[in-house]
């Protein structure tokens, strides 16, 4: 017999992390996204990005601060580069995560009025850590950069469970 696919089985999803500068927050969710699903979800096909609200950073590399935290976790963000986001990323990916309601409602402003993408708070996929926004770490200090780290690790666990899910 012949079993029919089921219209919602699909194990590919595109997935856009934005920040308000895209060198410390979103470029550390992308890659943390990146080498968490390659290690528990590997039949899972991610294409991942990010982006910025703003343009202040366009062509850099993350911050120092933010590159150091994760090669202390065995992740390398030297590769990645800056960029804003653009109207056609909103039918380009299906989920936009945003990293706080601020990037969250730039986004919504600038979103076509209809549109591939589904926007939400990223750490919404996590209600266990209690918060919604990965804080700014940009005017803080070692640990602030080490908290994005812990606060996208295990969203991105979340988040990998949540596609899990909609792959079966
Ligand atoms: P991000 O952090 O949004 O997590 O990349 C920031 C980077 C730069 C600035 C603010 C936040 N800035 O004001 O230049």
């Amino acid at each position: 017999m012949i079993s029919a696919i089921h219209p919602n089985l699909r194990r590919s999803f595109s997935i856009l992390f934005v920040c308000l500068g895209n060198i410390c927050r979103s470029p550390t969710a992308e890659a943390v996204l990146r080498d968490t699903a390659a290690r528990v979800a590997p039949r899972l096909t991610l294409e991942i990005d990010s982006a910025g609200t703003a343009d202040y950073h366009t062509g850099r590399a993350p911050d120092p601060r933010s590159q150091r935290a994760a090669r202390e976790r065995g992740i390398d963000l030297s590769g990645l580069r800056a960029r804003q986001v653009t109207t056609e990323d909103f039918t380009r990916f299906d989920l936009i995560l945003a990293m706080d309601q601020d990037n969250l409602r730039n986004l919504q402003a600038m979103s076509p009025p209809y549109t591939r993408a589904e926007l939400r708070l990223f750490l919404s996929y996590a209600p266990q850590l209690g918060l919604l926004e990965v804080p700014d770490p940009y005017y803080g200090g070692a640990a602030d950069f080490a908290e994005v780290l812990d606060l996208t690790a295990a969203a991105s666990l979340a988040l990998i469970e949540s596609l899990q899910q909609r792959a079966q």
